[in-house]
Formats: C-alpha cells, structure tokens, sequence
C-alpha cells in the first residue's frame, strides 16, 4: 500500500460544458474533477483548498471511512464546512475496491460541478484479466443556471411545481446544446465534439460508468454493443447470461462496470446517455415543452482504429426493460456468494413524508422529520445545523443504535408517484426486498432473498413501493441515509443514523477537524 498525495484547488472558473458557458464549480479548474486513481488499501491524502468564495466539503461517495468518519465529509453531520480560502486535508484508507465517485455534500455545489471519478484497482479483482485496458466514464443533467436561485425557487413558500428541470445531459462532462433557441442569449458555441472513445477491434475494454445528476435516471448504451456487467458500486458480480445488457438503467449515485468487446465491423457507434424524463414524475410539461433546445441524449463515439472520422450511422437498441427501476437483480448477484444475515438486531421502518412546514414550504422527511431546520436562507441551513455538530443533535432526524456488531434492518416505504434513489453512507447493504406496496401488509417476510440477494450502496425505492435493506453495524460513527437527488436533499429527505454512539464518543476527533470547527466558527463571526 502506498500513500497517495492530492491537492484539490476548488475554485468557481467559467466553462462550456454543453456548448453554454456558465460559471462552474470546480476542482483546479476542471469538470468532471480530476480521476483519482488508487489500490486497494492505500491511503489516500487530499488537502482541500476553498477558494469558493463559500464554505464547502467533499464527500467521498461509497467509501466506508472507517475509523475515519469525521473525513465523510458531511457538513452538520461529520465536519464543520471548510470556510472560503481555508485549507483542510482528508486522510483515509481505502478497504474496497472498485468504482467511486467524489462531490460537495454542501449545499447543491455538487450540481455546479463539483464531482469526480475516484477509482480503487485492486489485484485480486476476479475480473483483472478480462480486458485490456480501462475506461472511465460519467453521465450526468447539467443545467444553465448556478444552483442557487435554482434553490431558492424549489424552497419557496407555497410552491408547487416540481424540481428545476436540467438543460442537457453530459457524458463524462460534455453535451451538445442547441444554442438557436431564445433562452441561449450569451456564448454558446453549438458544435461540441462529442467525446470519443477508441477502441480496436479484437480487444476487451472496461467502461467505468457513473451517474453524477442531481436529478436524473439515465439509460446508458453503445451500439451494436452488449456490455457484460462486472461490477455494481464496488462489489464484483457474476458472470451470468443476465449480465449482458444492452441498455444498462442508472439512477442517480449508481455506478457500473462492464466489459465491451470490440468484435464488430471497423467504424463508429454511437455511445448514448439518455434522461429518461418520464422517470422524474412531478415534472411540469410547460417547462419542457418550452424549452426546444433541451438535449436529453447526450451522444459520443466508439471508435475503432482504422475506422476513419465519418458520423456514425448505427441505431440505438430498444429499451427491453421496465424504465425507472434497478438493473434486474439476476444481472447483479455478487460474484462470491454473500447470504445476508438471518438475525436482526436493530429494525427501523421508515417513510418518506411529505409536509408543509410553518412557511408553506414543502418538506420532504423521513418519518415526518426533515433534516432542515430553515429554508429562508439557504446558505444558513447548514451553519445552523453545525452549531449542533459537538453533540449531535436528536431532533434532527436522528436514529440512534448501540449494537454491537449488530444487523440493522431498514424498511423504507414510499407512498410517492417518483421512485428515490437512496444512498447509505458508510456501508453497502443487502438488499433483501424490493417491490411494490407501502405497507407492513404488502410485506411477506417469507419472500426475504437471504440467499444471494444484491449488494449496492445507492437503490431505488420504487414509486408505492419500498425496499427491505440489511447491513452490519461496524462502523461506528454518524452516517447519512438520504435519497440522492439533491434537490431532495436539500428539503430534508436526509436521516442521520448515530452507529454505536457510545463507541463513537470514546473516540478522539483529529485535531485538525476540531481546528476546522473553531477557524468556522471565527470566520462566522467576523461576517457578522
Ligand atoms: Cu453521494 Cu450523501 O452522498
């Protein structure tokens, strides 16, 4: 194992992504941010420079952070948030193996841009030799306007519309936008080469595929090419005849690894990145109807050596499976057999609720409680929450558990007409059971698959539907259980889930995280 340096420079630069220069925040000026590329079991040393111009912090997306949970990077929760032009480092290391990403958890920064690939090889991968080289790849909506008055409409009293609908969809940070339309009134530059990727003919490669939205379900494809499905967010799967898809399905957080064989004809293929719009549920048809220029499929090219720069000619395979839902679980099924365990020591049967507060505002929660103490400004949201940092907060959606070495059962219903992509932080989970039904009564417990069930860190929980997810309490600390489009985030669909709490006090906070607290506090009070 090796230690490996970074330094992150987050700075907001000016930047096309689609063809509409806009500002973005970046990571030293990039979108998507660099690619960390590491092994398993190195450490991993990342100084983050804030030169925002407002607080941040970065989140590692799908790393356990054990030991480690005050680097998760959740701000209320785990950090105190990084002040603008301060400095401070993530120190972590790296168990898993497989593919992650990294974004802002601070406000909606991360729809600004503040995402990037983070990449664990491990050399016992049972997949290793299966292809000769590797590809890393992000789909991703991407909108024309910063997120803040995106925010600050979505939060407003009495308002009923639903979240701010994107403007284009990226592969691996570029799009195509149709700048003739009336709303593109500054640069936009409509011939964006698409991104190519080259292949050559006879060869295996891995594509790396991560969704980095706020709010979109994707579709993913190439051409004329089945991808054979190797690993889900981290965890190898088999190798089944399901696995080879041809449209693979990823909501929001979701990432894949699959292998593509470079055995057709010497030309181009499209490769395609589709928002599925009817998946968003809540969507309002004048906005997109309005809005001629919006491209929801992003396209790049497969290219095989010796093919030429011609346009492709190839036509996208149809969707053969229901839209909005998870890869079929027998797609999935993790390559060493992983039963899940038969006893339960913790059970927390959860809601997604919807109420207006105090304001009229719509929140989101779980089990009526929304992790926001104040919508009317959104900047002061989490500097409130921080003030509750030193100890953690009960009233703010908060589950507590002791056991040790425990399994902890999380049933979670939604009675919504939109599915959730939910993440948990710190762990992945069995998925036991997922369907239909918003009740204990929908639930035949005797239908639990225990026995190879799929393991993930992000699902969807179907709309009237729910999930039954398993996973052991070792790590403790304080870990987010939220659903992952952002815009649901920031209305409270968020809840805390306290690890062994009494293990977790015992333990010393790094001095630096306790000096990151008081530099936050000082730099709050000279604003003022
Ligand atoms: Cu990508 Cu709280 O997560």
């Amino acid at each position: 194992p090796t230690t490996r340096y970074f330094h992150f420079e987050l700075k907001v630069v000016k930047l096309s992504p689609d063809g509409f220069k806009r500002p973005v925040w970046s990571v030293n000026g990039q979108y998507p941010g660099p690619l960390i590329q590491c092994n398993k079991g190195d450490r991993l040393v990342i100084r983050v420079t804030n030169n925002l111009g407002d607080p941040a912090t970065i989140h590692w997306h799908g790393i356990f952070q054990r030991e480690t949970n005050w680097y998760d990077g959740v701000p209320g929760q785990t950090q105190c948030p990084i002040p603008n032009r301060i400095t401070f480092t993530y120190n972590y290391t790296l168990e898993q193996s497989g593919t992650y990403w990294y974004h802002s958890h601070f406000l909606a920064q991360y729809v600004d841009g503040l995402v990037g690939p983070l990449i664990v090889h491990d050399k016992d991968d049972p997949y290793l030799h299966s292809y000769h080289e590797e590809y890393v790849l992000t789909v991703s909506d991407w909108y024309h306007s910063p997120s803040a008055p995106l925010l600050v409409q979505r939060v407003a009293p009495h308002y009923t519309g639903g979240n701010p609908y994107p403007d284009a969809a990226l592969i691996s940070g570029v799009g195509q936008y149709n700048c003739s339309s009336p709303t593109a009134d500054y640069y936009c530059n409509p011939n964006v080469p698409p991104p190519t990727y080259n292949v050559q003919k006879g060869k295996k490669y891995r594509f790396r595929i991560i969704n980095t939205s706020a709010y979109a379900f994707f579709t993913f494809s190439i051409d004329n090419h089945p991808l054979q499905v190797i690993e889900v967010e981290g965890t190898p799967v088999k190798n089944a005849k399901a696995a080879k898809v041809k449209v693979l399905p990823l909501h929001i957080a979701q990432r894949y690894s699959v292998i593509l064989t470079a055995n057709q004809p010497i030309d181009n293929y499209y490769i395609r990145a589709s928002i599925i719009d009817s998946c968003l549920g809540a969507i309002t048809n004048e906005t997109i109807n309005g809005n001629s220029s919006i491209n929801f499929n992003a396209t790049g090219i497969l290219h095989y050596h010796g093919a030429g720069s011609k346009k492709p000619t190839s036509t996208a395979y149809p969707f053969t499976f229901p839209l909005c839902q998870d890869l079929n679980a027998n797609a999935i099924r993790p390559y060493k057999d992983s039963p899940a365990p038969n006893n339960v020591t913790d059970k927390f049967v959860f809601s997604v609720t919807f109420n207006l507060n105090d304001d009229d505002v719509g929140l989101l929660g779980i089990n009526n409680s929304s992790f926001v103490p104040t919508l009317n400004n959104p900047t002061s949201q989490r500097i409130m929450l921080q003030e509750n940092f030193t100890d953690f907060d009960k009233d703010q959606n908060a589950y507590g558990y002791d056991t040790p070495y425990g399994c902890v059962q999380i049933t979670l219903f939604n009675n919504q007409t939109a599915n959730h992509p939910f993440h948990l932080h710190g762990h992945t989970f069995w998925i036991i059971a997922s369907g239909p039904g918003v009740t204990m009564a929908n639930i035949s417990t005797s239908k639990y698959n225990l026995k190879n069930p799929v393991i993930r860190d992000t699902t969807i929980v179907p709309a009237n539907g729910h999930i039954v997810i398993r996973y052991i309490a070792d790590n403790p600390g304080v870990w987010a259980f939220h659903c992952h489009i952002e815009w649901h985030v920031e209305l409270g669909l968020v809840a805390q889930l306290f690890e062994r709490p009494t293990e977790f006090s015992n333990r010393t906070l790094p001095d630096d995280v306790r000096a990151l607290c008081m530099e936050y506090n000082s730099h709050k009070k000279q604003k003022r």
